[in-house]
């Protein structure tokens, strides 16, 4: 099924796993709404894109500012028209034991993986429901599916998501709109080379391609078929 002349909206598209989802997607002629909270990086990825002749839309915003994120998300569907697709991707990964993490932080982690992606998916699925179709496509992470010794505020946030995800997905499917989770463990990208997960340039472990890969063949597939959860490892990381 051809993907060419739909719209869709991503969030933190300029790193990482949103900006190889960016790159896919826009190769597939589908035209973009990008948020994430630096307009310099919004602009220069817009520019890139606007090359290969599509539409690009670019609206900084932090999902842990209700009011921000709902204003960019708004302006996004005025100046797209139409939203076929949603990538929930935008999210922080903040690790710390219960009692030394400070609370701020712990609150910080939930709003942008939790709530910043609810205020999202609330306005995109409104609107969608008024179209009688859409994809809703979700980046948890497997720290959502196992707690560790210090990632207490990761798994709190990601468990949230599977289960805000899992109920959305049996709301809109009769309204034609297929909510997918995708589950991924680690992914090498700058972030996680910073954080000491992996090392760089790791070629055993998940890439951000292999995920905009994913995402490609799950929105191909034809309607009456929908993917609604999938866990994403790496074949041999060690
Ligand atoms: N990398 C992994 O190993 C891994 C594994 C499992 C799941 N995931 C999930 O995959 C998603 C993408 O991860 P990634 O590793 O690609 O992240 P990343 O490289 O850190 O990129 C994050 C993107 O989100 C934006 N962003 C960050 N905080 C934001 C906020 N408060 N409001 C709006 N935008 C924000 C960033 O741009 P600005 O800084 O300019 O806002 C950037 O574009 C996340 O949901 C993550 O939990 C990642």
């Amino acid at each position: 099924m051809t993907l060419k002349g739909k719209t869709a909206i991503i969030t933190g598209a300029t790193q990482g796993i949103g900006r190889q989802i960016a790159y896919r997607l826009a190769n597939e002629g589908i035209s973009l709404g990008l948020l994430a909270r630096t307009e310099e990086d919004l602009k220069e990825l817009q520019k890139e894109l606007q090359a290969k002749g599509i539409k690009v839309i670019i609206a900084p915003g932090d999902l842990s500012n209700r009011k921000e994120v709902e204003g960019a998300i708004a302006k996004l569907i005025q100046a797209l028209d139409r939203v076929d697709i949603l990538i929930n991707n935008a999210g922080v990964a903040r690790f710390g034991e219960f009692l030394t993490m400070p609370r701020e932080e712990w609150e910080y982690v939930l709003k942008v993986n939790l709530l910043g992606s609810y205020y999202v998916t609330r306005l995109v699925y409104a609107h969608m429901k008024e179209l009688g179709q859409g994809d809703i496509i979700t980046l948890a992470s497997t720290a959502g599916e196992k707690g560790a010794v210090s990632t207490s505020a990761q798994t709190a946030s990601k468990a949230a998501l599977l289960g805000m995800t899992e109920s959305l997905a049996l709301e809109a499917r009769p309204h034609n709109i297929r909510v997918t989770t995708l589950v991924p463990s680690t992914v090498v990208t700058e972030k996680t080379i910073a954080q000491g997960f992996v090392k760089a340039k790791d070629q055993h472990r998940l890439l951000p391609e292999d995920l905009a890969s994913y995402i490609v063949a799950t929105l191909q597939l034809n309607r009456r078929s929908w993917l609604k959860r999938a866990s994403l490892w790496s074949t041999n990381p060690s």
